[in-house]
């Protein structure tokens, strides 16, 4: 196999203080996979998806996308270069309503004058594609797109999170955590949403705790371990005990 990834990172170094979160971390995400990004808690993870999403500049390494370098230097380079990340700490505004959620940051002016001139935003066209896309990707049962995202529940508020993630992320999706806060329904929801973002064409980078759900969805598991890549697995070439001892190291292997 020897497709260009899509997302690749080499020798990854990150420090806090005396804390190595990254320790010469490699990755990479090939075309129209689900790459989830297990490890145990501190081994590195969100780390390593804030330099792959410009939220944290790495203080070594470099990051390719279609494999050509580029440097981000916050989340919204990494946005421009179509990379959408849903964080591990939500990051929804809950005083707005769905589709204001859905557009937060990239709304949209109304036609004419109105919008140009006097800077009125074109809230019923947002309102009406939010409603479409929401009922396409079929997250939602929510009938009133005006209503306040601190009225709903948290996996529905996840629900817009991961939603707005898939409509705006042109080249890669992450996920960190995507149903840590989710019921049994709502987590199947938010995983087969995973799995029609890939089969839309869009590589997924699943950060989970929840082996279950991991062996469901991923074609490919990076295991993260004391800041770096410890092996790549899939479902099929191993079982989750298999790769939780890869992940405690319990059981050891070569990159
Ligand atoms: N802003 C920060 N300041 C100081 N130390 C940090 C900071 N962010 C992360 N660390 C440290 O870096 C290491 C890796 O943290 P990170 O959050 O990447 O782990 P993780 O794999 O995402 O863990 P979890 O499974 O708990 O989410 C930890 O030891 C953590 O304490
Ligand atoms: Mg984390």
């Amino acid at each position: 196999m020897s497709a260009t990834p899509v997302l690749e990172a080499r020798g990854l170094v990150k420090r806090y203080g005396h804390v190595v979160a990254l320790d010469h971390a490699d990755f990479s995400l090939m075309p129209g996979e689900i790459l989830a990004v297990i490890g145990d808690n501190g081994a590195g993870k969100s780390s390593l998806i804030k330099c792959l999403s410009g939220a944290v500049v790495p203080d070594e390494g470099e990051i390719l996308l279609d494999g050509t370098p580029v440097r981000m230097r916050t989340p919204l380079d990494a946005r421009a270069l179509g990379i959408e990340t849903v964080y591990q700490t939500l990051a929804v505004s809950p005083a707005l309503d769905i589709a204001s959620n859905l557009f937060l940051g990239r709304e949209r002016r109304a036609p004419g004058l109105l919008g140009s001139v006097l800077r009125k935003l074109d809230v019923s066209g947002m309102r009406v594609d939010a409603s479409k896309h929401m009922q396409e990707l079929g997250i939602l049962t929510v009938q009133n797109l005006g209503q306040a995202v601190e009225t709903l529940s948290g996996g529905q508020r996840q629900g817009v999170a991961v939603a707005r993630a898939a409509l705006f992320g042109s080249r890669v999706v992450i996920m960190d955590e995507p149903t840590a806060a989710l019921g049994v329904k709502e987590s199947a929801r938010v995983l087969k949403l995973i799995q029609d973002v890939r089969d839309r064409g869009l590589p997924v980078i699943l950060i989970s705790h929840n082996m279950p759900h991991v062996f469901e969805v991923a074609d490919r598991i990076h295991i993260h371990r004391l800041g770096r890549r410890a092996a790549i697995v899939t479902p099929q070439s191993h079982t989750m005990t298999e790769a939780v001892g890869i992940m405690t190291g319990a059981v050891t292997v070569d990159a």
